[in-house]
């Protein structure tokens, strides 16, 4: 396993710790790696009103895209990790459909890679036409 993968986890599983979920107790962190090295991390941010909610991964690709990165080519990984309090060990965690569809108006299908999680050393890995085949983008529409 290359040494950023782990790296990459273990943002995730730090930014895990700032999930606020007191509804679903599904507590969810992501880490986005960058083409420059930089690493943005997201975690779940639930709300009363459920649908206002925000997902890990869309936080953290959100949260590169306000600082600039507009680029498919900027964005190479995810990682994502996630457990209901009830668990203690982790499980694979997908990402939702939005995310999916998310990642696909800012990544690259078949260069950007999913990695989900249960610890550093346990990885797999998708590129996001895997997780979205015929995904909907902007050049759909002209
Ligand atoms: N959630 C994520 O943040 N990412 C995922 O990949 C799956 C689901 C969140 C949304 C909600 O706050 C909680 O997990 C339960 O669905």
């Amino acid at each position: 396993m290359e040494e950023w993968r782990k790296e990459l986890v273990r943002k995730a599983f730090e930014a895990q710790k700032r999930s606020y979920a007191p509804y679903s107790h599904f507590h969810v962190g992501a880490a986005v790696l960058l083409k420059d090295n930089t690493i943005y991390q997201g975690c779940n941010i639930e709300n009363a009103a459920f649908t206002v909610g925000l997902c890990a991964e869309r936080n953290a690709i959100y949260k590169a895209v306000y600082d600039g990165y507009r680029d498919r080519k900027d964005f190479v990984a995810i990682a994502v990790v996630g457990k209901p309090d009830s668990r203690s060990e982790f499980d694979y965690c997908a990402p939702c459909g939005s995310c999916r569809q998310v990642m696909c108006e800012f990544c690259d299908p078949d260069a950007f890679e999913i990695i989900l999680a249960k610890n550093e050393d346990e990885q797999k890995s998708f590129n996001l036409r895997e997780l979205l085949p015929l995904g909907f983008t902007g050049s759909d529409m002209v």
